[in-house]
């Protein structure tokens, strides 16, 4: 007989596709650890999902079946490739690339921000998100359209877990990355960016594979041009529905760092990551089997009210180790740094170069649904200096 549990919930229903937030907190109240056919196990407490992301021996990354460079792998391994990934994201680097984020974020902000109002998605947050993409990786800005439609076809695949889509999203990918590698291997030179750095990396003794590359690359894309897009978004949204930090951040610009940070825990701009238990393991009160899919609700984690009084508050006071945004443990985002200073750099313009954003009262913002977060158009309205 199978010891398969029954569903408790689907994630992929129409009423929690059309407020994912308020879903998972429901969620989170009824069944902390839930199974369903489509994800089986999700966990959705801050101190359940904490034990996990400390725990990689029993809850392993290893939860896909096609490479994912250092996503889907566990210490040792693991530990390899991060080392090389992390040099690209130190202070330094950050400092370097600062003036070029500034300039991508000024020339748009002064097109974008110019009218009474704007669609911030399509206008700012995706080629904001883009262009800094392109500009980070040293590739050119014509790879901006196939990017964005790489992106958006990645996530339809990943809603239907279409497997043989996904697989042909990889294979373009790498393709992708087969084509400007064959470029830079025909320049005479050092070619400047990231990608040239890449192909000059060692790991076991050995040159990365190609493989590797595009698997690396194709991580920093989805992390920087989804969630960074949505972040953007989810931040305007807040400021333009709350008048009062609004004003706080206009006053002091330099409460950005934290504040986005906070926005960004009560309303999360990444879904969910994925594990596999290696043993049978008990979760809260559920007992689950060795060789399980286990998926961390990153959204109603840091929402968790155990963790979090108020969590729908916006607070500075509160202590920014609980906030799970980049996650915790060995798999913590590296690209945290360069995340939190675009976003800085961002909102920072959006804020100059407008003396009020609101939210219009006919057009309403769309939300986004999984595997996205945020909005899948957001209609402001711009005062003026
Ligand atoms: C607001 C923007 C971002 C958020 C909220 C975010 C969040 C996260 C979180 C929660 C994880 C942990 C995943 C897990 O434990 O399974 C993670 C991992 C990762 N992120 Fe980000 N991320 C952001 C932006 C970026 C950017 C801009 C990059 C690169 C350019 C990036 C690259 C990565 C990589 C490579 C990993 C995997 C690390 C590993 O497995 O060791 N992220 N991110």
């Amino acid at each position: 007989m199978s010891s398969m549990p029954s569903a408790d919930w689907d994630p992929r229903s129409p009423a929690v596709l059309a407020d994912q937030r308020r879903a998972y907190d429901r969620m989170r109240e009824r069944c902390p650890v839930a199974h369903s056919d489509y994800l089986q196990w999700s966990v959705f407490r801050h101190a359940d999902v904490l034990r996990i992301l400390h725990d990689h021996a029993t809850f392993s990354s290893q939860a896909s079946s096609h490479l994912s460079v250092p996503n889907s792998m566990d210490p040792p391994e693991h530990s390899a490739y991060r080392a090389i990934i992390e040099r690209y994201f130190t202070a330094e680097r950050m400092t370097a690339f600062e003036p070029v984020c500034r300039a991508i974020a000024d020339e748009l902000a002064a097109v974008a921000l110019s009218g009474e109002e704007v669609e911030l998605m399509g206008s700012f947050a995706q080629p904001f998100a883009l262009r800094i993409q392109c500009a980070f990786m040293g590739w050119p800005l014509s790879l901006q359209e196939p990017l964005l439609s790489w992106a958006t076809r990645n996530s339809q695949a990943t809603l239907q877990r279409d497997r043989t889509a996904l697989a042909a999203l990889a294979a373009e990918f790498e393709e992708l990355v087969a084509g400007l590698l064959a470029q830079r291997r025909s320049t005479e030179g050092p070619a400047p960016g990231v990608t040239s750095e890449l192909m000059n990396e060692r790991v076991h003794g050995r040159p990365l594979s190609d493989g590797e590359i595009a698997s690396i690359l194709r991580n920093w894309t989805v992390g920087e041009v989804g969630t960074i897009a949505a972040s953007v978004g989810i931040i305007g949204e807040f400021l333009a529905s709350h008048p009062q930090v609004q004003q706080q951040l206009r006053d002091d610009p330099s409460l950005l760092w934290k504040a986005n940070d906070e926005i960004l825990r009560i309303h999360g701009p990444l879904v969910d990551n994925r594990r596999r238990t290696t043993c049978p393991v008990q979760i809260g009160e559920r007992q689950l089997a060795a060789d399980q899919r286990v998926t961390i609700n990153w959204i109603s984690a840091n929402r968790d009210p155990d963790v979090f009084a108020d969590p729908d508050q916006f607070s500075l006071e509160r202590d920014p180790s609980l906030n799970l945004l980049y996650g915790a443990g060995v798999h913590v985002c590296p690209g945290a740094p360069l995340a939190r200073m675009e976003l800085v750099i961002i909102i920072g313009k959006l804020l100059e170069h407008t003396s009020q954003l609101a939210l219009i009262e006919d057009q309403p913002p769309t939300l986004a649904s999984y595997p996205s977060s945020g909005f899948a158009s957001l209609p402001l309205r711009l005062g003026r200096r």
